[in-house]
């Protein structure tokens, strides 16, 4: 193979790109480019998941690691080395429909049908990954696909009604399932001998080498390692880093903004690695956010109502924590619970390495503390010190794949009653996530009860001046964060009381 070309497996069928520019997403090329038209075009901007593709990684341990994600902001160059499969691959050689397929037409689930192929991919992910799925597993699964007509029941019955399908017969199956059987995924140990041959196929893509693809005067580089990829962002701090490509896939889509060189975080070894130690949980820049919020719900279970609702699963499973840090949107939902908990980030320039309280990232509206060439390279999360009480909240329009107006996270240490630190931050309030300062000194050395929580609702008002915008006014962002104070006082104060309503 070219090794300056794009290398990757297509519904189990290896094929090499050049010449298409850097840009390009992986949607664009699917339809345009192999004309496989079966994936749709909605949005354009990950919101609405007619676009979702399956990608496949080798897992490290000889098996494949299954996600969606959705094609319309994935870049095409960074789909080397992986297997990609889009709704033709389900096709058996007979023709007739696979059983997320079947399951789908059975419960009545398509009517104009514009969203069905994305559906089916979300639930073929899901029949793969969690063959056991409950219908809340499946609504999570498909928090990232709209339907306009059908209405979701009939859909989600489908996931129900798919796992009652019968394992096809080796001659029946589609070449998906020669690749992946859902008992190999179920029990990696006894891997199907499909999935040992994908994983074989994806290690023969592996690079020994940097990855740097041109095209139309654009490089594209995918270093392999923290010191490349260092020494590659310190001799060129105008490129564009990406890594899930959640947020620079808009840029390209919506603001039509182009650049001449991409820095790819996706290829660099134990990036995406997650430590735990006595430091604190480490999360590498390039750690997805679904698995940062797993690792962080091992410590921090309070917050998985947040997590589940950031974004959907495609976003999830390609954006990264590091993506969400280091883009610093003032609505951001992981910098509020993060600053909360005390995080870390450690920021890489060259050889040089350097640590900031998270908050200190951010000094203004899209301004940080890094200096040209300089990236994140992890974010340490303080271990939870017992006598720790947390808690968070995200206020958005719609449950799920919604934007906050306002998210709180608070983390306070008592000794009994008295608050000995309270520390509180927002996003939504002012032009970067920030600690609540006023506020945190209400609370300081008082007792936890409603007249200090009061005081702290009145301080935040010392604290911020909103903005009105489409998503919320400034008055109603201003109650919105005073009740969320008085809402963590009443649930934190007695945890059978359940003030969520949904
Ligand atoms: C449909 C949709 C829903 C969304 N919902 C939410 C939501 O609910 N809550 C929320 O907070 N966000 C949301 N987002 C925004 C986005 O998903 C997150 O910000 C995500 O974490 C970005 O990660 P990424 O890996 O995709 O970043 P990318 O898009 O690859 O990069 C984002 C930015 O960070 C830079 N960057 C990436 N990695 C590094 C690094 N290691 N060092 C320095 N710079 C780096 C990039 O250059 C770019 O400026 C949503 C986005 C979409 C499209
Ligand atoms: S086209 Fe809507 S999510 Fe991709
Ligand atoms: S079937 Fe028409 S949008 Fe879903």
């Amino acid at each position: 193979m070219d090794p300056s070309a794009i290398g990757f497996v297509l519904n189990g069928k290896a094929v090499t790109v050049s010449g298409v520019d850097p840009h390009t997403s992986l949607l664009t090329w699917l339809r345009a480019h192999a004309r496989l038209t079966g994936t749709k075009e909605g949005c354009a901007e990950g919101d609405c998941g007619a676009c979702t593709v399956v990608l496949g990684e080798a897992d490290g341990a000889g098996g494949v690691r299954l996600a969606p994600i959705n094609a319309c902001i994935c870049l095409l160059p960074s789909v080397d080395g992986k297997a990609v499969f889009t709704v033709e691959g389900l096709q058996r050689a007979d023709g007739s429909l696979h059983p997320v397929q079947s399951a789908l037409a059975d419960c009545h689930g398509s009517q104009c049908g514009f969203c069905t192929p994305g559906f089916v991919m979300s639930l073929f992910a899901l029949y793969k990954r969690t063959p056991d799925a409950t219908r809340q597993q499946a609504i999570e699964a498909l928090s990232g696909n709209l339907c306009r007509c059908t209405g979701y029941r009939p859909i989600v019955e489908a996931s129900q009604a798919m796992q009652q399908a019968l394992p096809l017969a080796p001659a029946q199956a589609a070449p998906i399932e020669d690749w992946l059987s859902r008992k190999a995924v179920a029990a990696p140990r006894d891997r199907h001998p499909g999935e040992r041959l994908l994983a074989a196929e994806l290690a023969g893509l592996a690079r020994n080498e940097d990855f740097t693809y041109t095209a139309e005067g654009v490089t594209f580089h995918a270093p392999l390692s923290v010191e490349s990829m260092s020494a590659l962002f310190a001799r060129h701090p105008e490129a564009w880093i990406l890594a899930g490509g959640t947020d620079v896939g808009l840029w390209i889509n919506k603001q039509l903004l182009t650049t001449s060189t991409i820095i790819y975080t996706g290829r660099v070894a134990g990036l995406a690695d997650i430590a735990v130690s006595g430091a604190g949980i480490a999360i590498g820049a390039a750690a997805t956010l679904e698995d940062a919020f797993k690792a962080l719900d091992d410590h921090y279970p309070e917050f998985g109502h947040v997590w589940r609702r950031f974004a959907s699963l495609p976003i999830r499973s390609a954006g990264t924590l590091g993506g969400n840090i280091a883009n610093g949107s003032p609505i951001g939902d992981a910098m509020p619970l993060l600053i909360a908990l005390g995080a870390q980030v450690e920021l890489a320039h060259g050889a040089a390495r350097r640590s900031l309280a998270l908050e200190d990232l951010y000094l203004d509206y899209r301004k940080q503390a890094r200096r040209p060439g300089e990236w994140v390279h992890r974010v340490i999360v303080p271990l939870r010190r017992s006598g720790v009480a947390v808690a968070a909240y995200k206020n958005s329009k719609r449950n799920e794949q919604d934007i906050s107006a306002v998210c709180l996270g608070i983390a306070l240490e008592r000794d009994g009653q008295r608050v000995r630190t309270a520390r509180i931050a927002y996003g939504g309030m002012a032009g970067v996530p920030k600690r609540a300062r006023a506020a945190e000194e209400a609370l300081g050395g008082r007792d936890w009860d409603e007249g200090a929580v009061r005081d702290a609702m009145r301080a935040l008002q010392q604290d911020f001046t909103p903005l009105s915008d489409m998503r919320a006014s400034a008055g109603y962002r201003m109650k919105v964060a005073q009740n969320l104070l008085m809402r963590a006082f009443l649930e934190l104060g007695d945890p059978a009381l359940e003030a969520r309503v949904y």
